[in-house]
């Protein structure tokens, strides 16, 4: 018979393989099918903390063990120190846990022995120097903290990296703003200066008051201000959402009174958005297309530009973004950045806007993008939006808003965004 957790712990040496071993993303859909909900969730939870713990639980290994062991071993000796020192689990569970999970294949059976030796080390030794480290200075791993250095200075990565071992909470963005004070109270939310809820302990969000009269949908506080610069309301404006899935930004728009065109690539991504819309009652045109081969049959009065990008600025929600080679592999998306900020300009009408979004941190695919088109299209100009509500006065300059994970650290943080926004000249 199978010990208590250790469906979980399996699961989760699969997701961390997956990760690790194989540079995919942290996924769901790589748990076997007959997992509980309990186990999917423990296993999840327990390959997020790796994976946002690795700096530092490789420096605790690292101590005990003379030489590197075979992968699986290894991810085997990280998931126990994580349950040790990072999870309360006690000492004689986790350790025995790693024992059995050795045990389970022939290729780590006969390193069961040095499994319960470097357990019994970790749990006896491990709380004390884990206690001692400088957790921010081994939580990046060194080119990602390195490219973060070089865009916003040591300060803001160190900042970078406390926002990431915190984690986030769970945002929320409400559909008429008039009743997010008292959807905050009912929630018992904190209500942002930017106008969003903020939950320290969510449990989960479909059970919460309001969600099934789509009084409100999850964003994050950051996310939630690029389309804040089109002005508070949009009535009669129409509007393209490129890359709209799974279409927070689509609500807010529609929301704000826009005639919305939400268009995305993934038929699985749109499937949510229309899911979002019918429950929250609003209302967009949708479409299934690819942005560089579809073409609008009249101009719009704004773009929005959402565009895909490393995602850098959700490592608090998405550790595994750290741990992959593609995340610094940003060229090619900052060639997918241009060509579609390219086709979306010729969409415009003149005098109309275009929003261009990412979620990343590095300027490649934000600053560097948004000069470079300004450079290649003579007639577009940067708007500066009006005051924001809640928005530092350095966090919005030149029609350009920069959001990093450090900022409102005493708050809770939020998500790394870019935005820009620039008029087409009449
Ligand atoms: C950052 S996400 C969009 C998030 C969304 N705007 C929101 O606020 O909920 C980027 C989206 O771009 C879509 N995408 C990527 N390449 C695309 C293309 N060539 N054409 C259209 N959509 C694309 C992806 O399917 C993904 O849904």
């Amino acid at each position: 018979m199978s010990r208590p957790g250790e469906a979980a712990r399996a699961a989760a040496l699969t997701l961390l393989d997956e990760v690790l071993g194989r540079g995919r993303m942290l996924d769901e859909a790589a748990l076997p099918r007959d997992l509980s909900p309990p186990d999917r969730a423990r296993a999840l939870h327990l390959a997020a903390l790796v994976l946002r713990r690795l700096g530092q639980i490789d420096a605790i290994l690292a101590g005990f063990l003379s030489r590197l062991p075979p992968a699986r071993v290894r991810m085997i000796l990280r998931l126990m120190t994580a349950e040790l020192l990072a999870d309360g689990v006690p000492a004689h569970a986790a350790v025995s846990a790693a024992v059995a999970l050795a045990g389970r294949e022939a290729a780590t059976r006969r390193l069961k022995g040095l499994v319960n030796a470097v357990g019994r080390r970790v749990a006896a030794e491990g709380p004390a120097l884990w206690a001692a480290q400088d957790a921010p200075a081994l939580a990046l791993p060194g080119p990602f903290a390195a490219r973060l250095v070089r865009a916003w200075g040591e300060e803001a990565a160190r900042g970078i990296a406390r926002a990431m071992l915190a984690g986030a909470p769970l945002d929320l963005t409400v559909r008429d703003p008039a009743e997010a004070p008292a959807l905050a109270a009912r929630l018992g939310a904190e209500l942002l200066p930017t106008g969003s809820l903020r939950l320290a302990r969510p449990g989960q969000v479909s059970a919460l008051p309001g969600f099934a009269e789509g009084a409100f949908w999850v964003q994050d506080a950051a996310a939630a201000l690029p389309v804040r610069m089109l002005g508070a309301r949009l009535d009669g404006l129409s509007v393209l959402d490129l890359c709209a899935a799974p279409g927070s930004k689509t609500m807010q728009l529609a929301a704000a009174g826009a005639r919305v065109t939400a268009l995305d690539v993934s038929a699985v991504r749109m499937a949510r958005l229309a899911e979002n819309l019918a429950r929250t009652g609003l209302a967009a045109r949708t479409v299934v297309a690819d942005a560089l081969e579809w073409a609008p049959p009249e101009p719009f009065d704004v773009v929005v530009l959402d565009a895909p990008c490393s995602a850098s600025g959700t490592l608090r929600r998405h550790p595994d973004i750290l741990h992959r080679r593609a995340t610094l592999d940003v060229a090619p998306l900052a060639a997918l950045q241009d060509r579609l900020l390219d086709r979306a300009w010729e969409w415009l009408r003149p005098g109309g806007r275009l929003l261009f979004v990412t979620c990343s941190l590095f300027p490649q695919e934000g600053e560097i993008r948004a000069r470079a088109f300004v450079s290649r299209h003579g007639d577009a100009e940067p708007v500066a939006p009006p005051p924001l509500a809640g928005v530092a006065p350095d966090w919005l300059a030149g029609g350009v808003l920069r959001l990093r994970p450090d900022l409102w650290a005493d708050r809770g943080g939020m998500d790394g965004f870019f935005a820009a926004l620039m008029r087409r000249r009449a």
